[in-house]
């Protein structure tokens, strides 16, 4: 179906069509990946053009591909399933992109008089209003033609906007064919337009490519639109960041900051503490909610949510995740997880794809988790590695201990009850489980299940070989150490013999501190 899906009952200044043109080489970018599909704050530019397109509720969103045609298309497909792909032939030129988008619509989708929007793949910044307040100027002016135009201190490489005495648009004369005079225009063609649906059909066939590129160019549908006694007319935007387009990386870089400055700004208005919005990027595909606090170096990505109250940073990536009210995340890293309302994560954590941290759960620092549930109020307070690992609620696991998943073939699971104390240094060799209220003795390999309210202790029993060091190692610093420790014990033992008959007290207070 090739219908964009659409919240606004009233049609009326809904376009027929929306012509994302996309088939350029991108040279400048020097990448093997083409250059509408390169990231800018969580979208690739194309995502960002036709998020924008898709905005205005057009009836088709065509996209037209030539380079790279197949990744393009399906990258297009995977953005709004409902686009349609149209492949531009060997002829260049803006022109004959727009050819092509409208040869792709269904037969007698365009009414003499609908409105055709044409927009490019690699100008991220350009909003939905704009677009809506494009499609109301060109309505309201009755307009055969309206083009977005900018006035840039510096518009060499662009289209020159020629207006007449009353302001009308006479001509757009691109860089290679201006006269000197043209060139002197600061007036620029962004590239975006509004047409009549019926003047661009009958304007396009006869596009011709005597011109300096030899490309059919778009621009020229402006004086055959004239011919036809028709209004071109333009909207000129303060904001020129809209129409900037993306050549090459550092304009990618540039582009994307000021995105990212738009992006933190709104969160800002909308209740969020932002510390220090320079080190902080947030994807536009990001939820914020009110009195959300991120600290210095935040980087948030994709479908990532921060309920009200959640603190985040410094030092902080988050990629796919939820995070609940009020918790916090500390100098971590994490993706694809959950973490639940009141649960504290780091310092220096890092949570892999799976990890479901549970209400007032803690993950301390230099823990490691992946596909693991961790119960409301339950705790991996330090230097551990939690895998494949279902835990109840209200446990401890105690500091360095290993949930061992891997046998070198397959994963297994571990399942950890409710109230458990796992001791420090505990190796727990999954497949495994830990009854509810067990406790495991540290420095334990659990290989075996622990049932319910079990103690299980699994490690070598202590061996102490007295006065080893004398033996073997005589006249080291060790042997030297450990002799001046017996004589201090010694010496005590017969001042406390002493004590213990003068003052009793004293005796009490040892023995209480001695386990
Ligand atoms: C065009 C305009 C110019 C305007 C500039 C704004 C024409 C003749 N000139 O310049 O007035 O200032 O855009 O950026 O239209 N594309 C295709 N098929 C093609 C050629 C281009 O799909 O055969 C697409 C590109 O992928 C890009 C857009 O059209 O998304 C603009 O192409 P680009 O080559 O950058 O613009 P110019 O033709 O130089
Ligand atoms: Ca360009």
């Amino acid at each position: 179906m090739s219908r964009v899906a659409t919240d606004r009952p009233d049609g009326a200044d809904r376009p027929s069509a929306v012509i994302v043109l996309a088939a350029g080489e991108g040279t400048r970018m020097r990448s093997t990946t083409p250059k509408v599909l390169h990231d800018l704050g969580g979208r690739s530019l194309l995502g960002h053009a036709l998020a924008a397109a898709s905005s205005v509720t057009p009836e088709h969103l065509v996209v037209v591909v030539r380079h790279d045609r197949d990744a393009v298309a399906a990258h297009a497909v995977s953005q709004v399933p409902a686009v349609l792909v149209a492949d531009q032939d060997d002829v260049p030129g803006t022109g004959r992109a727009v050819q092509c988008g409208l040869d792709a619509l269904p037969s007698g989708a365009l009414d003499d008089g609908s409105v055709v929007l044409v927009t490019c793949g690699d100008v991220p910044l350009l909003s939905a209003q704009t677009l809506h307040r494009l499609v109301e100027t060109h309505t309201a002016a009755g307009a055969a033609l309206t083009v977005l135009t900018a006035t840039l201190p510096d518009p060499t490489g662009y289209g020159r906007v020629v207006r007449g005495e009353d302001g009308a648009v006479m001509a757009i004369v691109e860089q290679k064919d201006a006269s000197e005079t043209q060139r002197a225009i600061h007036e620029t063609n962004s590239g975006v337009y509004a047409f009549d649906a019926g003047v661009l059909a009958r304007a396009l066939p006869r596009l011709g490519r005597a011109n300096a590129s030899g490309e059919v160019y778009l621009t020229d549908v402006v004086g055959l639109a004239r011919e036809e006694g028709r209004v071109v007319t333009a909207m000129t935007i303060e904001d020129v960041w809209q129409t900037e387009g993306v050549n090459d990386r550092a304009q990618l870089s540039r582009l994307h900051a000021e995105a990212n400055r738009r992006t933190v700004r709104a969160h800002q208005l909308a209740g969020v503490t932002v510390v220090d919005p320079a080190t902080t990027w947030v994807d536009a595909t990001v939820v914020l909610d009110q009195d959300v606090t991120l600290l210095p170096n935040v980087q948030l990505h994709g479908e990532t949510t921060l309920c009200a109250g959640a603190r985040v940073g410094p030092d902080t990536t988050l990629t796919d995740m939820i995070v609940g009210p009020g918790a916090t995340v500390v100098r971590s890293h994490a993706s694809g997880s959950r973490i639940g309302a009141g649960a504290t994560v780091g310092p220096f954590s890092y949570l892999r794809p799976g990890t479901d941290l549970g209400v007032k759960g803690k993950i301390g620092g230099f823990v490691e988790t992946k596909n693991s549930s961790i119960g409301a109020g339950s705790k991996v307070p330090h230097l551990s590695y939690v895998g494949d690992a279902q835990i109840g609620e209200s446990t401890n696991i105690g500091a360095a201990s290993v949930f061992v998943n891997y046998d070198g073939l397959t994963k297994h699971r571990t399942v950890v009850g409710d109230h458990v104390r796992v001791g420090s240094d505990t190796m727990l060799i999954a497949p495994v489980e830990i009854g509810d209220g067990a406790y495991t003795a540290a420095g334990s390999v659990i290989t075996s299940d622990v049932p319910a309210g079990a103690l299980a202790v699994a490690r070598g029993v202590q061996r102490t070989v007295a006065g080893w060091v004398a033996r073997r190692r005589p006249g080291s610093a060790a042997d030297r150490a450990a002799a001046a420790a017996q004589a201090r014990e010694t010496d005590a033992t017969a001042a406390g013999r002493h004590d213990t008959e003068t003052s009793p007290s004293t005796h009490q207070t040892e023995t209480g501190a001695t386990p």
